[in-house]
């Protein structure tokens, strides 16, 4: 997969996966990532679905409406990407912390859903629940940073707040943020990522 990789000052710290919102790419949430961790190494990966010229992580059928078979299969090949990209530029796999927003996010997400190692927690901005078919792996412990607008026209309440609850039920350890506006990522949200990864 396109990506950049930069290798943070203190190998201690996680390792930030970034991955951007429908019509964005790798460099887009990088300032982000500087921002909640300046220490940390940081692998940016750009979505291989095409949505009219925009990279997406995966297929839809209409907005808000996924296309599960393809959703299944981008999941597997992007665990399989953060495991190979783990050896070649010699980051350690089980310390990942994904930053996702709103696609990016929804794939994230479905990283949670899908496996109990993938990610050793996320910061989730604007996710929908990816997949209310489906058993979730045990997740004790996980930390989640879900953040939400209240007036966000791709992402009822609900999905925020059912996916707090599946997340909690499978053992995550979950943090629900709310702010008064609609779907873009607002610098408050950041800052609230940021107070949360800080209390990790
Ligand atoms: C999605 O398709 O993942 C969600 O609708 C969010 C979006 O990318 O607009």
């Amino acid at each position: 997969m396109k990506h950049i990789f930069h290798q943070g000052s203190n190998k201690e710290k996680p390792t930030f996966l970034l991955l951007h919102g429908t019509g964005g790419n790798e460099n887009d949430l990088l300032p982000l990532a500087k921002h909640i961790d300046p220490e940390a190494s940081v692998l940016s990966v750009r979505g291989n679905v095409s949505e009219n010229g925009m990279p997406r992580f995966f297929k839809r059928l209409a907005e808000g409406v996924f296309d599960m078979e393809d959703l299944k299969a981008r999941t597997e090949e992007l665990n399989e990407f953060i495991g190979k990209a783990a050896k070649d530029h010699g980051f350690d796999r089980s310390n990942v912390i994904a930053i996702g927003y709103s696609n990016g996010a929804n794939i994230a997400a479905n990283l949670l859903f899908t496996y109990s190692d993938a990610l050793k927690g996320a910061i989730l901005h604007h996710p929908m629940v990816p997949n209310r078919e489906t058993e979730l792996p045990d997740l004790a412990g996980v930390p989640v940073f879900i953040s939400a607008g209240t007036n966000d026209p791709i992402c009822p309440s609900e999905e925020s707040t059912d996916l707090e609850s599946l997340l909690k039920n499978a053992g995550a350890q979950v943090h629900l943020h709310w702010e008064n506006y609609g779907h873009q990522l607002t610098m408050p949200e950041v800052e609230a990522a940021k107070v949360w990864y800080g209390q990790l």
